[in-house]
């Protein structure tokens, strides 16, 4: 297959990496089908050879974002998402990291358990990530203070001078509203049943890669990633094995102008 980059393929992401050259992706942000709990238009979900695949086209240093829920199966949650998240693992891939995706709004609610609210980021890379360029968010307090330290042997509170930075490293939990100009304001990304945020695409794809990096969407839904991925200048490479949302993945990425980034 003659593959070429700023693409969106239809065919299963497995035929398509077996057709790529080792190392050659520097990000993947992706989302599987969780468990069964939607059909899709009918689909193959090989999660080893997935995997397997992910780790032979990755780059050394390059990241897979992999966002996953679980299903509950009569009061019993399957726990897929750990079970992949040690597949990565058994395969090569660092757990570098096990990030929280909070969702601001429709959290889902049970009614012998609280509301759930959140879905997992595996930040799995392939040794050690060779680009971070973390999100930075304001402190609520900056410049010289007086702090408490640790206390000492003595019991006693010693108090420190110390600078406080205007800015810190967000955490690792990141919140984000869903639906319609939540999720993206773009109406047609909800012609597919399961979209994750433009935003938590984009944030991954500053964080993990440098202008002109690919990014990879092996099961690419509507094309958030790839959408995300052309806006901040990056190459982008999508698949889905069904036609109509491809067909949507393209439309809602031809809308969309690239930025222009000066480095
Ligand atoms: C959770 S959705 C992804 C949604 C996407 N993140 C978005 O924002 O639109 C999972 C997608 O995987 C696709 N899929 C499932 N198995 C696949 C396979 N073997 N190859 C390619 N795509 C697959 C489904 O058709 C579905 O669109």
């Amino acid at each position: 297959m003659n593959m070429e980059f700023n693409t969106i393929y239809n065919i299963n992401c497995v035929s398509l990496m077996k057709s790529m050259d080792d190392c050659v992706v520097d990000l993947t942000v992706t989302s599987p089908p969780y468990d069964e709990l939607r059909n899709y238009n009918g689909y193959v979900f090989n999660c080893e050879e997935i995997v397997s695949q992910l780790y032979r086209i990755t780059k050394k240093g390059g990241v897979v974002v992999w966002v996953v829920g679980d299903k509950i199966n009569k009061g019993n949650r399957t726990l897929t998402s750990f079970k992949q998240a040690l597949l990565f693992q058994q395969t090569g891939f660092n757990v570098h990291d096990v990030m929280i995706y909070k969702k601001k709004n429709t959290p889902f609610m049970r009614s012998n358990a609280y509301t759930s609210c959140y879905e997992f980021m595996f930040i799995l890379s392939k040794g050690t990530p060779k680009t971070f360029n973390p999100i930075m968010e304001k402190t609520a307090r900056h410049g010289l203070e007086m702090l408490v330290h640790n206390k000492g042997a003595d019991g006693i509170n010693k108090k420190v001078l110390a600078e406080l930075k205007p800015e810190k490293v967000k955490n690792n939990v990141w919140e984000y509203a869903v639906g319609l100009n939540g999720s993206t304001n773009d109406k047609d990304a909800f012609k597919h049943p399961a979209i994750f945020p433009e935003k938590l695409a984009e944030d991954h794809i500053l964080t993990w890669t440098n202008p002109n990096d690919l990014v990879f969407d092996p099961m690419c839904g509507s094309g958030t990633t790839c959408k995300m991925a052309k806006k901040n200048a990056r190459l982008y490479l999508g698949c889905d094995i069904s036609e109509d949302y491809v067909n949507i993945a393209n439309t809602r990425v031809n809308r969309c102008q690239k930025e222009i980034i000066y480095f």
